[in-house]
């Protein structure tokens, strides 16, 4: 996966370079500034004396010493003024600058903070959205693993409404918590009459109480038997369609044709390794992870049945005990198909991101 935001201490990034959101003198400061010379150590300063600063949306290169990371490259970020003094365009060229000067460096890997958004005050959303418009940009292009790293969960904040709508969604979908209630009902009518009536419990959902000691019935309920249930009639209603001899790759790469899309933009949308298309279209019986399926029906953007389809034929079903699939059907059903956005939105709910 090319792009990922991560929750983590950028000082502990192991990746060949790190970004410092540093200021124009380049000699230090608090924030991660102040982070990355502390860890990196006093070596790190004595090299940034020698740069003679670094203007606003500039970026220079230094060594990262006691780091994990072979490189700091240090950036400076605009400080906010109300967005009229074209901090935009010079946050973007923070991400391009930097970006830039890491790929001259032969790095494979990359981790950013959120420039700006500390105590520059760069509101944070609009700021997150300059960093993926650029990191998404670049990747359009470069092959590259590029991190968003969030110090805390709180420091990623959302333009739109997409959170607000996948949550509330996934409030009114997600069948866990209605199974949670239906299961409750059921183990206080059976502890009331010892007998279970209503609809039998699925399969291995749930571990029947011992009638002596009327133990709280310790269910094995989870998202991924809930999953293995729903996929299960999934297949079995789409079993025709898998039958059909059409295989997840081959419905890819007739899809890819039919609409006309390069590799490298599927490439792209998905948030996949580029070697993957590679894989699929040279095997294809290739088995892809749920998460990698449920890109490609996002970056073909596929209507509901259509990735259904391809789910079936990848072994997977659209479940809603998935709170995932729960947010991947919301944004196909309405028409969001910016795996991205997506993936931020996910991140903040604490969910694994689409791609691979
Ligand atoms: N790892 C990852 N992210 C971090 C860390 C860390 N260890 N510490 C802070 N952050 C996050 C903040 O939560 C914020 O989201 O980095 C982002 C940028 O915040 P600042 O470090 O305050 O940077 P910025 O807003 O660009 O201000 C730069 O602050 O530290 C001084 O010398 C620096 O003058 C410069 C100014």
């Amino acid at each position: 996966m090319p792009f990922e935001i991560v929750k983590n201490d950028i000082t502990r990034m192991r990746v060949d370079a790190i970004v410092n959101a540093a200021n124009n003198s380049l000699l230090g400061g608090g924030g991660v500034d102040g982070a990355i010379h502390r860890a990196a150590g006093p070596q790190l300063l004595e090299e940034c004396r020698t740069l003679g600063g670094c203007a606003t949306g500039e970026a220079k290169l230094t060594r990262g010493y006691n780091l994990p990371s072979k490189f700091v490259i240090h950036t400076v970020g605009p400080i906010w003024r109300g967005g009229s003094e074209g901090e935009a365009v010079q946050l973007a060229a923070c991400y391009r600058n930097s970006l830039a000067l890491a790929k001259g460096q032969g790095c494979d890997s990359v981790a950013f903070p959120l420039i700006s958004a500390g105590a520059y005050g760069y509101p944070k959303a609009q700021a997150l959205q300059v960093a993926l418009d650029e990191i998404t940009r670049f990747l359009s292009e470069n092959d590259m693993m590029v991190y968003l790293v969030a110090y805390t969960r709180d420091a990623i904040e959302l333009t739109g409404g997409l959170l607000d709508e996948v949550a509330a969604y996934i409030d009114d979908v997600y069948v866990q918590e209605r199974l949670d209630f239906d299961r409750t009902a059921r183990r206080s009518q059976y502890l009331r009459d010892g007998s279970p009536r209503g609809t039998p419990d699925p399969g291995s959902l749930f571990r029947r109480p011992h009638r002596e000691d009327n133990a709280r019935n310790e269910t094995v309920f989870s998202e991924a038997n809930v999953e293995r249930l729903t996929a299960m009639q999934g297949e079995t209603k789409d079993a025709t369609q898998g039958r059909r001899g059409e295989t997840f790759a081959d419905m890819v790469v007739r899809i890819l044709e039919g609409k006309g899309i390069a590799d490298r933009e599927c490439i792209s949308r998905a948030n996949v390794d580029r070697r993957l298309l590679g894989k699929i279209r040279n095997n294809m019986d290739y088995k892809p992870s749920k998460q990698t399926v449920l890109a490609f029906a996002m970056a073909l953007e596929l209507p509901l049945e259509e990735a259904r389809e391809l789910l079936t034929k990848a072994g997977y079903g659209l479940s809603h005990g998935s709170r995932t699939d729960v947010a991947v059907e919301y944004c196909i059903t309405t028409g969001h198909y910016d795996v991205t956005a997506l993936n931020a939105v996910l991140f903040k709910l604490k969910l694994q991101p689409l791609g691979y």
